[in-house]
Parts: C-alpha cells; sequence; structure tokens
C-alpha cells in the first residue's frame, strides 16, 4: 500500500441512504491506511447507521447535529473544513448533491461543504429515477464546473427497492482507490507516462489448452498502483491474471506474446518509462490447432518457435528515437542469480534491473530483490511484501526520470 493516505486529514460526509452502512468499509479502509478520518452524518444517515459504529472505526467522535449543538467550540467543524485534504460524501444522496450545487449550507455536512476547499469525492446512491432526472444530472454538472469534485459511480445493479439500473453506490473499494487517486494527483510523477506489463502470457495449444507460467501479476499490481499514487498517468498491459482490474488507468488485456509485444509498440511512443514485469514466454506452438487435440496411443511431439524479445526490440527503437527515457526489466532467475540478471540488463540495454529468484517469487505475496542498475549499482533487498518492492522499484524510477536522458 503506498503511503498517499498516511497522515491525510479526510472527512467523510454520510448521509441518509441505505448504502450508508457500506461507508463503514470505506471509514475502516481509510483508518487501515492510516489516515485520520472525521466522520460526519446527517440525521438522516443515523437512522441508518449508528455513530458509534463510525466512532469505534475511527477513534474519533462523529460529528451530528446534536453532536455539533452540543460541543460545537470543541470540536470546531470550521477548522475541521478547513484543514481537510479531502471530503467524501459516501453514500451521497439527491437531497444532498443539489443542495451542493447550490450552495445550501443547512446541516453540518453541507455547511463543511461550503467551508473547505479540500478537493471532493461524490459517491451517490439513490434510485434510478431520481439518479436519470435532469435535474440531478444539471446538480452534478453545474457542482463538477464550480468545485474540484470527484463523482465516482454509481454502479448499475439490484437496488435496495428491488429494481435494477444505475443508482449503487460504488464499492468501497473503487472510493478508496479514488481517494488516492486525487491526494496523489501532484506526486512526483505527476505529468510522466508509465507503461507496465504484468502477468505470465498465454501461448496457445489448442482451442483448451496452452503453454503458460506460474506468473500470478501480483507485482505489476503492486507497480500500478504505486505509480498511479504518485500521480502517473498508467497504462497496465496484463496477460491473464486473477486479480480486480485496478481503477483509474488505462487496462490492456492481452493473452500472448505477440499481442503483448503489439500493445507495448503501440502504447510505447505515449509513455516516458517503460517497467516489463511480464513473464513473456520465451517459445510458442508453431501451430495452434484449430480443434482440440484427441488423445492418441502414442506420446506427442509439440514443435515450439521462438517468440520476439519485447524489451530488444523497444531498445532497437530506443536507441533510435531516444524514447522511452526509462526502461526497466525483471530477470526471472532460478541460479546465478546477479550474474544472469547483469548479463540480460547489459543485452537489454536497461536503465534498471529487477532481479528475483523466480521459484520464491512467482504467485507469493513477498518477493526479494535485487536492484541492478545501468551504472554497475548493486542494492540487495530484504524479504519484503510485493507492495513495498513495488514502492522501492518506483522510487528509482522517478530518480531515473529525474536525472532525464537515458542511459545508453
Ligand atoms: N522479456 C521480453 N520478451 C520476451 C521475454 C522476456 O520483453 N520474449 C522481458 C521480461 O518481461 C523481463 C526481461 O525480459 O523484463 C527478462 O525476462 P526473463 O524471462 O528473465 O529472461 P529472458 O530474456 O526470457 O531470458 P531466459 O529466459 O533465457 O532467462
Amino acid at each position: 500500500m503506498t503511503q498517499v493516505l498516511r497522515d491525510k486529514h479526510i472527512i467523510l460526509g454520510i448521509t441518509g441512504g441505505i448504502a450508508a452502512y457500506k461507508a463503514a468499509e470505506v471509514a475502516s479502509r481509510l483508518v487501515k491506511a492510516r489516515a485520520t478520518v472525521d466522520v460526519v452524518m446527517t440525521e438522516a444517515a443515523t437512522k441508518f447507521v449508528t455513530p458509534l459504529t463510525f466512532q469505534a472505526l475511527t477513534h474519533h467522535p462523529v460529528i451530528t447535529e446534536m453532536f455539533a449543538l452540543l460541543r460545537e467550540t470543541e470540536i470546531g467543524h470550521v477548522s475541521l473544513a478547513q484543514r481537510a485534504d479531502l471530503l467524501i460524501i459516501a453514500p451521497a444522496t439527491a437531497n444532498t448533491m443539489a443542495k451542493l450545487a447550490t450552495g445550501l449550507a443547512d446541516n453540518m455536512l453541507t455547511a463543511t461543504a461550503l467551508g473547505t476547499q479540500a478537493p471532493i469525492l461524490l459517491a451517490p446512491a439513490m434510485e434510478t429515477k431520481m439518479w436519470e432526472n435532469p435535474l440531478t444530472q444539471d446538480n452534478m454538472a453545474r457542482l463538477q464546473k464550480m468545485r474540484d469534485v470527484t463523482v465516482v459511480g454509481p454502479g448499475a445493479g439490484r437496488l435496495a427497492s428491488g429494481g435494477m439500473g444505475p443508482g449503487r453506490m460504488a464499492e468501497p473499494a473503487e472510493i478508496v482507490a479514488w481517494a488516492r487517486i486525487i491526494l496523489g494527483r501532484g506526486g512526483p510523477l505527476a505529468g510522466q507516462r508509465v507503461l507496465v506489463t504484468t502477468g505470465g502470457t498465454q501461448e496457445p495449444i489448442d482451442p483448451v489448452r496452452f503453454i503458460g507460467n506460474h506468473s500470478s501479476g501480483k507485482m505489476g499490481y503492486a507497480l500500478v498502483l504505486s505509480a498511479r499514487d504518485r500521480g502517473a498517468k498508467v497504462t497496465l498491459v496484463s496477460a491473464p491474471t486473477a486479480l480486480p482490474a485496478p481503477v483509474g488507468m488505462q487496462l490492456v488485456a492481452v493473452q500472448t506474446a505477440q499481442e503483448m509485444q503489439q500493445a507495448v509498440l503501440e502504447a510505447l511512443p505515449e509513455s516516458d518509462a517503460l517497467i516489463m514485469a511480464a513473464a513473456v514466454a520465451d517459445y510458442r506452438p508453431t501451430v495452434a490447432a484449430a480443434h482440440k487435440i484427441k488423445k492418441g496411443e502414442t506420446g506427442l511431439e509439440l514443435e515450439l518457435v521462438r517468440t520476439s524479445d519485447i524489451l530488444a526490440e523497444v531498445a532497437t527503437q530506443r536507441a533510435e528515437l531516444g524514447w522511452p527515457r526509462v526502461v526497466v526489466g525483471f530477470a526471472a532467475e532460478t541460479q546465478d542469480l546477479v550474474a544472469n540478471a547483469q548479463a540480460k540488463l547489459k543485452a537489454k540495454r536497461l536503465d534498471l534491473m529487477v532481479a528475483n529468484d523466480a521459484r520464491q517469487a512467482m504467485g507469493a505475496d513477498v518477493n526479494r530483490v535485487t536492484l541492478l542498475d545501468a551504472s554497475g549499482g548493486v542494492e540487495e533487498l530484504p524479504l519484503l511484501p510485493k507492495e513495498e518492492v513495488a514502492e522501492r522499484v518506483m522510487d528509482r524510477v522517478v530518480e531515473l526520470l529525474r536525472g532525464g536522458l537515458s542511459t545508453d
């Protein structure tokens, strides 16, 4: 987990809708990421969930109308509004959105919203008819024109009324992902475009079988979140994985090495840095059978041909165009880690090589890597969660991009 939420002051506003119970998970996720969370509830919200739930989750008193009347001086919601780095309203009802759009300040939450200069993240939740009503749409457009407002969701699906359609509040994980994006916008990779590949490619043998590997894609997914939370514009080229699509970036799904190469070369002119974390097949069946191969009495030989080396192709283009500015590779080894990785760093003309033992790394949540740079530097990192490895790699990418020109 990146540090972008750490020590940030977030006001979580909760309005009166059935989705209010899901706001408990939003609060919990923010607190786990070490944000300071102050909850402001409208009176209607307290009918759905008790303030005590949020007080227990955030370890802070919850601001409600009653509470504010009694203890305004102690809580100082005005100073809270001024100190906030972000105001999240989840769920946001049509009623509250209308109030925000017209500058009404008739309760603690709308007064806080009017009094803060922090960006606002709205997660609307309401019946489909209310959401689709031109008045609601107008209110939203008006709000987005005047304030730094990000609207997340609503998703489509089954609503509390039993109806189907748009109106469901976005999932807590998605809301928190957007909080991270908003707070990371001015980060050290702001304005930079980062292209990452991940997953293990699959080379079809017939319509139901393929040659693959044990790569889970976790390392690449950790890398893209780290880059995104530092303000980068991210493109992820992903071979199949079991991981949920990451929020706030372009995702290009591929299957084979050839598809991955095509996707990388297409995105390359628009990228400042390329990080190849994918486990790309070096061989593929010469032909993929059109129909399922039936078993016979004897053994079966598969004829394989080499796939092209994507990083080698990138190096050729880079030599000509001087682009992208930074290229990072991963070396999956099972023996002579540093020597083999160093040879690949040179051959593929990389700025940074992340060397790992493929037997330990593939599929695991932790990884022990050695970082090798083009000027001969070797840094051995301890066994770390992949999220933490991603942070260290991204620190280097930031440095390399700052350094400007490539090293080859
Ligand atoms: N790579 C690539 N294209 C390939 C194979 C690998 O771009 N066809 C990239 C990987 O994404 C990784 C780096 O090259 O960043 C090293 O991959 P690795 O599998 O460790 O090495 P190979 O070059 O395939 O060499 P070998 O399999 O012989 O170890």
